[in-house]
């Protein structure tokens, strides 16, 4: 039986049952990296300012190197009866050099030490994340580049609309993560703030200098007040928000791939590397990939609202219910990284169908607000060439035929303004080429904004 670390006022054992119940250890290991990193500041600090002797330092940060070691070769034994990771480091740091490993926890608390560590934790993996979402970015942009000029059908209530480029929906795409990425900067300053120093909850008895820690540690700022410190998890709630806009999003785009690779869309081909068969019927080739990450957002959002209700109603300052910030969080980060990885391979590997988009743009009537908007430049007020056009639009359906299908004169029998140059309105070309100002479709504006994008520091 592991002696425990805070033993010393009881006289009975814990309930077995409890021990495991209580013990995080199972999940918070993967913070072993940063719980070292914290602890080696924290020992350094404590040495600068004379708590410690420097040889006393250099024996803690020895062993605690060595620690790390152990665990990366997969020999550290981890243990429930040890609670957390830790102090499975810090029982581990003791075996190893003696009671000089007892002194690393002066001036010090699990509850300011876990706060530290899982801010370190996730400003690291905010900078890798930022990474691929940065690649999925170029790989949309890539691809816009090359289809800047490809026709495809607008839709607004999923009914064809207007005729747009395939390079601008995916600049569409761009955009929301354009917005991702600056609110994931924004998140990561509050994230970068230093919460060892406030021990337990009122800070230490040590002479002890916070702003060296902060330095040695690297973060923007220390926190003001330390019972904020070790109590404040806003910046996990704050960084699974940023998540799940960015699921929201990549639900978004799952849920066009999806449609678009369908017979009945038929836009894009999947490569066959992001999809998978079925068991029964041998002609399926289904989207698994765009359907699980639309499907994996759900559980993002629910983390959000665990790690919301986790925090709702707390009293100041650590209480243990913190001790289930993790798992949500790291579920996320999981879940954040898997679908932005997949999404920045999958993207360059998709086929446009260029001829079928053309083809589906023509439907729909997609051209009529070009027409009521060529009446308008002859002078027609813009309800009037509304309706015109409407009426228009009736007929073809009745006859079964396109507007540009119509003679000059079935035109004239709407409108007598209409003249022979409609019918260059009327194509898809002339339609896009007329939205030429910023943030348009036509294919100027859309390799213009590609080209400052590729120029931009992103
Ligand atoms: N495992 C704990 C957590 O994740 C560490 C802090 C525990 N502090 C305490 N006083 N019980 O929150």
């Amino acid at each position: 039986m592991i002696e425990k670390l805070w033993g010393g006022r009881f006289t009975a054992p814990t309930n077995e049952f409890v021990e495991a119940f209580t013990a995080s250890v199972e999940f918070d290991k993967r913070l072993y990296p940063y719980d070292i990193m914290g602890s080696i500041a924290h020992a350094k600090m404590l040495t600068q300012v004379g708590v410690l002797t420097l040889e006393e330092c250099e024996q803690i940060i020895a062993g605690l190197n060595q620690i790390q070691q152990e665990i990366e070769r997969g020999q550290f034994e981890w243990s429930v009866n040890l609670e957390d990771v830790h102090m499975n480091i810090e029982s581990r740091l003791t075996q190893k050099i003696g009671s000089v490993g007892k002194k690393l926890h002066t001036g010090r608390s699990r509850n300011d030490q876990v706060a530290t560590d899982v801010r370190l934790y996730l400003r690291h993996e905010i900078d890798f994340i930022q990474t691929e979402l940065k690649r999925l970015i170029f790989a949309l942009i890539a691809l816009a580049e090359k289809e800047a000029s490809t026709i495809m059908p607008g839709f607004t209530h999923l009914q064809s609309a207007q005729p747009v480029t395939f390079g601008h929906h995916l600049l569409a795409w761009t955009e929301m993560l354009l917005r991702d990425q600056a609110r994931l900067k924004d998140c990561r300053h509050r994230v970068n703030t230093l919460p060892l120093g406030a021990a337990a909850l009122a800070g230490t008895s040590f002479p002890i200098d916070r702003e060296y820690t902060a330095k040695l540690l690297d973060f923007e700022q220390v926190a003001q007040n330390s019972m904020d410190a070790v109590s404040d998890r806003d910046f996990v709630i704050e960084f699974t928000a940023c998540a799940a806009m960015m699921m929201m999003h990549l639900s978004r785009f799952s849920e066009e791939l999806v449609l678009w690779s369908s017979a009945q869309f038929n836009f894009i081909e999947l490569s066959d590397a992001f999809c998978t068969g079925s068991s029964i019927m041998p002609q399926k080739k289904n989207p698994d990939v765009p359907e699980l990450v639309r499907g994996k957002t759900g559980r993002v959002y629910g983390n959000l609202t665990s790690l919301l209700t986790l925090m709702k109603s707390q009293p100041l300052a650590y209480n243990k219910d913190n001790q289930e910030d993790k798992e949500p969080l790291f579920d996320t980060v999981d879940t954040l990284k898997g679908s932005l990885h997949v999404y920045a391979e999958m993207i360059p590997a998709i086929q446009v169908k260029q001829a079928q988009l053309k083809s589906a743009a023509k439907q729909g009537f997609t051209t009529a607000t070009d027409l009521a908007d060529y009446l308008v430049k002859k002078g027609i007020p813009f309800r009037d060439a509304h309706e015109i056009v409407g009426t228009a639009v009736k007929h073809c359906i009745d006859q079964q035929c396109d507007l540009d299908a119509l003679s000059l004169e079935t035109f004239q029998s709407f409108s007598t303004v209409i003249q022979a140059d409609v019918y260059q309105v009327l194509t898809l070309e002339g339609s896009i080429a007329a939205r030429n100002h910023l943030g348009g479709t036509s294919v100027q504006q859309v390799q213009a904004a590609i080209k400052k994008l590729q120029a931009s520091q992103l």
